[in-house]
């Protein structure tokens, strides 16, 4: 007995740890040589002891206090514009250097994926979707939601018009009234997403039951579709801070959430799956999403996957850019001013719903409205953190050696972050005001190129840009026609936005006054 345990320690390391460390150090020996070759040098650090850990505990006191966001996107002045760091299990690079997020967003798109922490992480709310799958899958969900973005169908401005009325209806009837915006907003990208890419629309802006917190309510217990996707979706965060962990948080509340979200989706599923439960009559020029997923499969699971994804870009992203749209025009009444001069000048006041309604082409070229929506992505980009993982040996341009000018180098399976928050306020790239809200910027030639990324770019470029664009155009058009003077009446202590996979205003309480 003892002398099999005395044999079997070094015939484990003979057969089996041997070979491994073999091949570990052939495998460094070969990184070390492709790093060599291709002239890069390490990346600043991140103080990393014990398994990163205190940088983790860190990270979790900022969360705690909502500040998150703010604290990861600090990291970059104190630390350098790419670095290495610890976190728990794994090594992340993080970079806000626009040669690099270009590297991994297009030139070496192929050198990269979403990874294994997206897809598995994700997985609970959203199973196989454009947002958690690489290769063939995702290629496959791009192609089919491709023609739904035709100019034809994004500069339908008729049918967001509908919606936006009903928003308009649900702001408070007399003057100087206090109202929150922001779960209005919600509702209408719900509304016009669901309309647009699968058919019908819920129509929440019509329930009696939306509440002033902009939840809508069935009962007494549940939450609502917005509640659930919420704490679903922070749930989604709190395991992306674990890494290679994010298992150990699965909590009912996570489960119980996800099973609501599924809930409202599968109504939609029920409808590809039963054409005649369908109220609407399905025309013959108009590409539906929904149409083209249910033409191609009966898995229900597949379906609700697909749709799922797709509501998540068109909802929380848009209503994001509206509500610090007005969060932050509400704290500039000059600029409030300024822009709805723009827009009178251009298109009336557009008394009784009728008037001068703004047509795409003509939203368009009111060019202060889009220096305005532009200013309001770069300080608050909807999708404000990101990441992508190696699938093989490569190289960023930037970042290494002291002065960070040399190429890094990034092996197979490398963790790399980047943050359009951080990127967009650069003192180097926008100027020393680059926390300022000011418009007028975007007449000076800033925000070329790969400097500002709230869509992304490359491949994986958003395919809703104009459509978000001209739904947010048309709304801050329509509401300012009517509103001659907008004031902050918000109530929150602390910090003003909720980070989940987006960012939006915790509330945008203003007051209005109709022209
Ligand atoms: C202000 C509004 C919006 C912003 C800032 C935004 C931003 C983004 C960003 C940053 C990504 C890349 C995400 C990643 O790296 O995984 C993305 C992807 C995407 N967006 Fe948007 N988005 C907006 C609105 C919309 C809307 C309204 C739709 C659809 C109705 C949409 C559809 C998509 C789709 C389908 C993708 C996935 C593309 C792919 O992976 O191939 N987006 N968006
Ligand atoms: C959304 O979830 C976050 C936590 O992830 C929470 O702080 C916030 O209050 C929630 N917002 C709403 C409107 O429920
Ligand atoms: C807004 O930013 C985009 C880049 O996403 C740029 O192409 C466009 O010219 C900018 N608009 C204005 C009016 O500066």
């Amino acid at each position: 007995m003892e002398l099999a345990f005395k044999l079997l320690f070094p015939l484990a390391t003979a057969f089996y740890l041997l070979p491994k460390l073999i091949a570990c150090l052939i495998i460094a020996h070969q990184n070390r040589k492709f790093a060599k070759s291709h002239n890069c040098l390490p990346p600043r650090r991140l103080p990393s002891s014990f398994l990163g850990l205190p940088n983790w505990v860190r990270l979790m006191r900022a969360a705690k206090r909502g500040e998150a966001l703010e604290h990861i996107a600090n990291r970059y002045p104190t630390y350098g514009n790419t670095w290495k760091g610890r976190v728990l299990i794994g090594t992340t690079i993080g970079t806000i250097e626009p040669e690099n997020i270009k590297a991994i967003l297009a030139t070496s798109f192929k050198d990269f994926s979403l990874g294994p922490e997206r897809h598995d992480n994700f997985y609970p709310l959203l199973g196989d979707g454009i947002f958690t799958l690489d290769g063939a899958g995702w290629e496959h969900s791009r192609a089919n939601l491709r023609p739904q973005f035709s100019r034809e169908q994004v500069s339908d401005v008729e049918a967001l018009e509908v919606h936006v009325q009903r928003l308009m209806d649900r702001l408070p009837g007399a003057d100087g009234e206090a109202a929150d915006l922001q779960p209005l907003f919600y509702c209408l990208t719900l509304d016009s997403a669901t309309e647009f890419l699968l058919g019908e629309s819920v129509d929440s802006l019509l329930s009696p039951k939306l509440i002033p917190t902009g939840t809508i309510s069935r009962g007494k217990e549940e939450m609502s579709f917005a509640q659930a996707f919420n704490v679903s979706q922070g749930y989604l965060i709190q395991r992306a801070r674990l890494r290679g962990l994010y298992w150990m948080v699965n909590p009912k509340k996570f489960r119980d959430a996800n099973a609501i979200v599924h809930r409202l989706v599968d109504r939609y599923v029920d409808m590809a799956l039963n054409p005649e439960k369908r109220t609407r009559k399905v025309s013959e020029n108009k590409y539906v999403f929904l149409d083209a997923i249910a033409a191609e499969t009966k898995d229900p699971k597949y379906l609700r996957d697909q749709i799922l994804n797709i509501l998540l870009a068109g909802r929380d992203t848009t209503a994001g850019l509206l509500g610090f749209t007005f969060w932050l025009l509400a704290r500039h009444p000059h600029i409030y001013q300024k822009l709805r001069e723009k827009i009178l000048e251009a298109f009336g006041t557009g008394g009784d719903g009728e008037g001068k309604r703004p047509s795409f082409s003509a939203l368009k070229d009111v060019t202060y409205l889009r220096y305005v929506l532009n200013e309001t992505l770069r300080l608050y980009p909807s999708v404000p953190l990101n990441g992508r993982t190696a699938v093989r040996n490569t190289v960023l341009p930037r970042g290494g050696g002291e002065d960070g000018l040399s190429p890094v180098f990034i092996p197979k399976g490398q963790r790399v972050d980047y943050t359009c928050y951080g990127l967009h306020r650069r003192k180097d790239l926008y100027g020393e005001d680059a926390d300022a809200f000011r418009p007028e910027r975007w007449g000076e030639g800033v925000g070329r190129g790969w400097d500002f990324l709230p869509f992304n770019g490359g491949p994986r470029i958003c395919l809703g840009q104009q459509y978000a664009l001209t739904e947010a155009s048309y709304t801050v058009t329509r509401i300012l026609q009517k509103y001659a003077r907008i004031e902050v009446a918000d109530t929150y202590t602390g910090p003003m936005m909720d980070l989940t996979l987006t960012i939006a205003p915790k509330e945008v309480l203003l007051r209005l006054w109709k022209a």
